[in-house]
């Protein structure tokens, strides 16, 4: 089974509000005569109430940096590609990195201010609804190690050999300004220049690699949208390798060398687990596939960055197989709001259950049954925590994972493997490169299905206390 630790395991419970957060990606409207406002700070999230912004949507994101992992230092221009949903006399995009020294827009300079993790910008000429505009951030300096409501860390986190670079829930602002929330997909490119015995991982395909004068720069491309916090330049030291699974889809991997014999038989294994999600998931959602392991021993926890996810430690077989299902389930399609993170985390829990099963160990039915999962006694803390509303604290916590795959589980008992395995295919294909919410899932499991599974849903993901009949 995969380690507990590797995720970090969250103690104290906080309950939210539960408020609908809408993206920001209302279809421009026509208003005759221009009336320009700010756009919203945020979207309103309630577990991350200044994550991503209003009034516009990225479309792209070209972050082009050089790293000197011995200064800490980042110099870096990042051109954000959107297009305004309102017309626009303001905007913030969310930026916790390092000092500014230029910003245009549209190649005019923009007055810009900073407050908090918001950096509120002037565009002049102001933006009309409907106009697609360039912002161009230059910045340089150390991007900082930020630190999530469960005291775990994420954002740009050195290493002895340059820097592992997690996002998840609101680490990207560490190191590029943009729209942190997963409701605004966009594409990206990175153009990443390191020392050249060093190597730098992004998402997506690698366009180029040219080292001159010492230093090697990266081209990665990304080509299907992806939410902020998915995105990765990981740096260091690491053994390449490039294969391909049986159906084509290129597989890149970056080990360090001191993890690489302890890794060797789970990264091995890629192929088969893409190979085998795709089967039951529906096929692969991008164009390549890969996995970055590091050593970066105080982030203790992997994460599904898209086309390859990272890894602090040298992954077992379980949690490779989490993150690799979290691309179908997370990646590509996304939560519209944080407290829904079961649709994540529950999701790659039962496909670990699955893989498992398929591989020779413990049935998804003695998974479930088992005492870290159903087998909790009634009293545990565990079945205190509504599923669809852990709270920041704990949304990487037990329950969004274990509650959330025995949510699946047992769903799969009561409309039966068919229906069961049918929804799972259809929910990876309709809402591909989409956003999500749990009630697009109460309603597409009852139409799969063709059963009122209103008291089951309440029973498993709405109500506390252990589910005795469903
Ligand atoms: N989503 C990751 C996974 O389960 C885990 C994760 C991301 C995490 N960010 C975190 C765990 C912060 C603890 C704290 O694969
Ligand atoms: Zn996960």
């Amino acid at each position: 089974m995969r380690s507990r630790t590797l995720r970090g395991a969250a103690v104290a419970a906080g309950l939210c509000v539960l408020t609908s957060a809408q993206p920001a990606l209302a279809a421009p409207v026509d208003h005759g005569k221009p009336r320009y406002s700010a756009g919203a700070p945020s979207v309103g999230d309630p577990y991350f109430p200044d994550e991503g912004n209003g009034g516009f949507d990225v479309r792209h994101y070209d972050i082009a940096f050089s790293y000197d992992p011995a200064a800490k230092r980042m110099d870096a221009t990042t051109t954000i590609t959107a297009v305004a949903t309102q017309d626009l006399d303001q905007f913030d995009l969310d930026f916790r990195g390092p000092d500014i020294s230029s910003l245009t827009i549209d190649r005019h300079p923009a007055a810009f201010r900073r407050e908090g993790q918001e950096l509120i910008v002037t565009p002049r000429p102001k933006l009309k609804a409907g106009t697609s505009f360039t912002v161009i951030v230059k910045y340089a300096g150390t991007p900082p190690v930020i630190t999530d409501p469960d005291d775990s860390i994420e954002g740009w986190v050195p290493t002895e050999d340059g820097a592992f670079v997690p996002g998840e829930p609101q680490g990207s602002p560490a190191w590029y300004p943009g729209s942190d929330h997963p409701t605004d997909k966009a594409t990206f490119t990175f153009h990443a220049t390191v020392p050249e015995a060093l190597t730098a991982v992004g998402n997506g395909q690698l366009l180029s690699q040219r080292t001159s004068n010492g230093r090697t720069t990266f081209v990665w491309d990304s080509t299907e949208p992806m939410a902020t916090y998915l995105a990765t330049v990981t740096i260091g030291k690491f053994q390449v390798a490039q294969s391909a699974t049986r159906s084509g889809i290129p597989i890149y991997t970056a080990v360090d060398p001191q993890l690489a014999s302890r890794s060797a038989a789970t990264v091995a294994r890629i192929p088969d687990i893409i190979e085998y999600f795709s089967s039951i998931f529906g096929p692969y959602p991008f164009a390549s596939a890969g996995a970055i392991i590091d050593r970066a021993p105080d982030v203790g926890y992997a994460l599904e960055s898209q086309t390859k996810p990272i890894f602090s430690s040298a992954p077992d077989l379980s949690t490779m197989a989490h993150e690799i299902a979290h691309q179908w389930y997370g990646d590509s399609v996304s939560l519209g709001r944080w407290s829904d993170i079961w649709l994540n985390e529950g999701f790659a829990t039962y496909a670990e259950w699955i893989w498992t099963e398929h591989n020779g160990g413990a049935t998804a039915q003695q998974t479930f049954d088992s005492a870290g999962n159903y087998g909790r006694a009634a009293t545990s803390a565990f079945w205190q925590t509504v599923t669809t509303d852990p709270g920041p604290v704990d949304m990487f916590g037990n329950v969004p994972y274990d509650r959330g795959a025995m949510t699946l589980h047992a769903l799969r008992g009561k409309i039966g493997d068919a229906a069961f395995f049918r929804l799972l295919k259809e929910w990876a294909a309709k809402h591909r490169y989409g956003n999500v919410s749990t009630a697009d899932f109460v309603r597409e499991a009852q139409k799969v299905s063709g059963m009122d599974l209103r008291s089951f849903f309440d029973v498993w993901l709405f109500q506390k206390g252990k589910p005795s009949a469903w």
